[in-house]
């Protein structure tokens, strides 16, 4: 590749250096041109004739989507329930999936009341901003463990202008939070230690994916502490697996409610545990 190109060849060029790592080579050729021109879908499809400069950066994007990397951290954004984040390598790239525990929280909570809500685990922040955005009147704190995932999620809070609605601290689990809870929200890590991964997920930080030597060490933590401070709602993400472990571990709780719900693709997702007699 080199020179001048027009932007139809450009997409071509790239979607064919693309095609042995890309499930959709087109689309991410698209893409990944949309951000270094930084332009969108509608200018890109309305300007095949437009002469693009080749340089050494649109080179090294190139480069680094061929060796796997993904595109996220490459264009450092990413997209989450209509929304677009702000993304960097040292940080999980949020994934669809998790929009669906987005709604479980929803379902959890009533808009209308001032509520308290701790996430634990923030990374991007994705999930704290969505939640401030549909609850008005709720207070969050994001915890994280990783100063780089807190310094991402800090940029994406500025960029929504959510400073006032959400804290980000930095901790262990809930350790950080002495407040009052009302709804205690997750997508912990919880793949176990000795798991063969996706060669995708090689760029993605290990404190976000593995959650001990079963995987699911941090689930049952922040079970354990939902139970001792009377949280009234604990809706956490989960691998497709766990849904077993996590019943016998409750199996004698009779006061409160366990549902679990399912991602698009049929798997066990997560779970929302409720004291009973809560919405
Ligand atoms: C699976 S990622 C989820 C990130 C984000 N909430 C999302 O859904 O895209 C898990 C996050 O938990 C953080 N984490 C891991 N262990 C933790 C701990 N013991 N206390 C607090 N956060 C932790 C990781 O740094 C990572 O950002």
């Amino acid at each position: 590749m080199a020179g001048r190109r027009v932007v139809s060849k450009w997409i071509e060029s790239i979607a064919s250096e693309l095609s042995g790592v890309a499930e959709r080579p087109r689309r991410e050729a698209e893409l990944l041109l949309m951000a270094y021109l930084q332009r969108d879908q509608i200018w890109l499809i309305t300007h095949p004739d437009t002469e693009i400069e080749e340089d050494t950066k649109l080179i090294e994007w190139i480069r680094r989507r061929k060796a796997n990397e993904p595109l996220e951290y490459i264009t450092n954004s990413v997209s989450f329930y209509s929304e677009i984040f702000h993304i960097e390598p040292g940080v999980l790239i949020p994934r669809p999936e998790t929009e669906l525990l987005i709604d479980e929280v929803l379902s959890c909570a009533d808009s209308n009341r001032e509520t308290t809500i701790a996430e634990v685990g923030t990374g991007s922040g994705v999930i704290s901003i969505v939640l401030a955005r549909h609850l008005p009147k709720a207070r969050i704190i994001a915890v994280d463990i990783s100063s780089t995932a807190l310094e991402v999620a800090r940029k994406n809070i500025t960029e929504f202008g959510l400073e006032e609605r959400i804290e980000l601290r930095h901790g262990n689990l809930l350790d950080p939070v002495e407040e009052k809870i009302d709804i205690l929200v997750s997508n912990p890590p919880y793949i176990a230690r000795n798991a063969v991964l996706e060669s995708n997920l090689d760029y993605e930080p290990d404190e976000a994916l593995f959650g001990g030597e079963a995987g699911n060490e941090i689930i049952i933590r922040l079970i354990d502490t939902v139970l001792d401070r009377d949280i009234d709602c604990f809706a956490c993400e989960m691998g497709y697996d766990q849904k077993e472990g996590i019943v016998k571990y409750l199996e004698k709780e009779r006061g409160r409610s366990l549902r679990f719900y399912k991602d698009l693709a049929g798997f066990d997702r997560g779970f929302v545990l409720k004291k009973k007699g809560k919405r």
